[in-house]
């Protein structure tokens, strides 16, 4: 937990601290993001979902530009407050895996 955090960290803007975010190179949006907005998001968030359950339309993560766009609202409802998903769920390893792909893989 505490090299998670310290990971995440390190490059807020996903910036010049590449080095430090080496550890990380494993959660890029190809093999790591885009299973956790399918498996845990996309139901009511994807553009093409039949039911959003009242989603805005603009709260959208198909694509890692939409999820680069929505970051720090991401990062506040999700990590923080933990109020989305809706009916909680997350579990707390795939928490931890957000909190560093925020910080290094976008
Ligand atoms: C069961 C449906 C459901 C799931 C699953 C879900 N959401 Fe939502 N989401 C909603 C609804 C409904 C709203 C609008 C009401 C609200 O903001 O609470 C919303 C709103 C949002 C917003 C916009 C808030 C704002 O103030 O504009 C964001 C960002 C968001 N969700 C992110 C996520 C993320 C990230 C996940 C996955 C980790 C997720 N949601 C999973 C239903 C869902």
């Amino acid at each position: 937990m505490v090299v998670l955090l310290a990971l995440a960290a390190c490059a807020p803007e996903g910036g010049d601290s590449g080095a430090t975010c080496n550890a990380a190179d494993t959660y890029s949006w190809e093999n790591w993001g885009e299973g956790f907005f399918v498996t845990y998001c996309n139901a009511c968030h994807a553009a093409s979902s039949p039911n959003r359950f009242g989603a805005p339309v603009a709260a959208r993560f198909d694509t890692l530009d939409e999820v680069r766009d929505q970051r720090d609202l991401i990062e506040a409802l999700v990590i923080e407050a933990q109020t989305m998903p809706v009916g909680g769920g997350v579990r707390p390893e795939d928490l931890d895996g957000l909190e560093v792909f925020l910080a290094c893989g976008l």
